[in-house]
């Protein structure tokens, strides 16, 4: 029954979407608009995690900017994936994604730069989020002829099976059609002069300079798609970060074993982490758990890092997708910003202790720890990342202010 909605639903966008073409368009430009219609379809299908009410719109809700308003969405057995949903505006303007490589063996371990449409392919596989595979969910898309047909309308062929690239690409097409909302700032990068208010222009003044946030903050993103050291690893949050990674893999093993009707994917990398948190008696294993250690990021086996490795965020809207950070830490825009500036602020002063500590870690990686990854002034002898200045509480009101011109002026 419920795969029949899906269907319907899909049959009914991908009809609205194609009612949409005029017929003077080129075949190439209709090819891209039907691929765009075909990904946003996709988007909201239950079909890639094989679960009623599961999707990519669960975590990432279109009204709320793609995020969800939530520290920490709930994944697919229902408990939080330890993660902020982000916004996901201009996502395409992002080179690269630090993530899971899908051949990879553990989920949890960053281990490469992803393509955006390799990035869009890692939450079917996340046991956190969607907890299916790809092949799988790709068997469920090729079952269903209308779908067949619209892959083969989209990519201008006949392709007989769908496969994982048609499916990121499709994916990934759908959210390069996505800009931000109508702000006064882009109406003023569209050359509005009079767009910012005298305070939100003040704002952006500090943000292209004395806050140094446009060194990290830049491009249509609004970020440099970078890993930078946010915080560091002696940090209280740091700590929350850690201890949070750690209650995930308990989290998991307990709703395992609670919801033993739950199938685990019978392919993908979340495939052998989830079967060793569910070990069946025949397989001779200890009824209790024996939960994967932690990994952290590149440094695998090496101990934890000097400073967590967190990708820049986009700030398009950001008046409106709180909590922030990507562990949701912080509820509120103004108190983000005064943690934000005295943390960054730390890591640039102890920049040459976490350079050697980080050369201590890698050196016990034994060569495991990928530095492409890495902040680039760590593994390099360059200067100090950027930083802001010390600032005081009328820059930091002009800083929230101009942040406000992000969002439509009504909301
Ligand atoms: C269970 C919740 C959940 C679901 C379902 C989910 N996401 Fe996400 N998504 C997240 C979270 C949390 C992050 C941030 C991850 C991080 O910080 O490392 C994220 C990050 C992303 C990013 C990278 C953006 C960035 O700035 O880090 C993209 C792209 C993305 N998701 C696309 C998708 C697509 C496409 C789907 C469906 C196939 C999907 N997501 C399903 C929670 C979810
Ligand atoms: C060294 C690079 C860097 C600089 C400089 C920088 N940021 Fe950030 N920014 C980041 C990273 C990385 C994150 C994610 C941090 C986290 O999750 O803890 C982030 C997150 C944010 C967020 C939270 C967004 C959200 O949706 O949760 C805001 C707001 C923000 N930055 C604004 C600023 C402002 C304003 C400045 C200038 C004072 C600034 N940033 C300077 C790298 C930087």
């Amino acid at each position: 029954m419920s795969r029949m909605i899906v269907l319907f639903t899909f049959l009914g966008a991908s009809l609205l979407g194609g009612a949409c073409l005029h017929a003077q368009e080129k075949p190439t430009e209709v090819r891209a608009a039907r691929k765009i219609a075909l990904g946003r379809s996709l988007f909201r299908s239950d079909l890639l995690s094989g679960r009623e009410g599961m999707n990519c719109a669960s975590c990432h809700e279109p009204e709320l900017s793609f995020a969800d308003g939530q520290v920490e969405s709930p994944g697919i057995l229902g408990i939080g994936v330890g993660r902020n949903s982000p916004a996901l505006w201009a996502v395409a303007a992002v080179e690269s994604f630090p993530g899971p490589d899908l051949a990879a063996r553990d989920p949890f371990a960053v281990t490469r730069a992803l393509s955006l449409a390799e990035r869009c392919l890692v939450p079917i596989e996340n046991p956190l989020e969607m907890a299916s595979s790809v092949s799988e969910a790709l068997e469920r898309i090729n079952a269903s002829k209308p779908l067949g047909l619209a892959f083969d309308q989209a990519f201008g062929r006949i392709l007989g099976k769908v496969r994982a690239d048609h499916l990121g690409e499709a994916l990934a097409a759908y959210l390069a059609s996505l800009s931000p909302p109508p702000s006064p700032y882009r109406a003023y990068l569209d050359g509005d002069r009079e767009a910012l208010r005298p305070i939100e222009r003040e704002g952006l003044r500090v943000f292209n300079g004395r806050g140094q946030c446009a060194g990290c903050h830049s491009g249509a993103a609004l970020s440099d798609g970078l890993v930078h050291a946010a915080f560091t690893d002696d940090s209280e949050r740091a700590r929350r970060q850690a201890e949070r990674q750690d209650d995930l893999r308990q989290d998991l093993a307990r709703e395992l074993q609670r919801q033993d009707d739950f199938e685990l994917p019978r392919t993908g990398i979340g495939q052998a982490f989830l079967a060793r948190l569910r070990p069946t008696p025949t397989a001779g294993c200890e009824p209790g758990m024996t939960a994967p250690t932690r990994t952290q990021g590149g440094y695998d086996g090496g101990g934890p890092p000097p400073f967590p490795q967190l990708q820049t965020l986009s700030l398009w809207d950001v008046k409106r997708t709180g909590p922030y950070f990507r562990d949701g830490s912080e509820p509120r825009l103004d108190e983000a910003l005064v943690r934000h500036v005295a943390e960054l602020r730390e890591v640039s002063g102890r920049r040459e202790e976490l350079r050697r500590r980080h050369r201590q870690a890698l050196r016990a990686s034994r060569g495991r720890a990928r530095p492409a990854l890495l902040p680039a002034w760590l593994d390099r002898d360059q200067g100090a990342p950027p930083t802001p200045a010390r600032l005081g509480p009328g820059d930091l009101r002009a800083l929230e202010a101009f942040l406000g011109a992000l969002s439509p002026r009504d909301g």
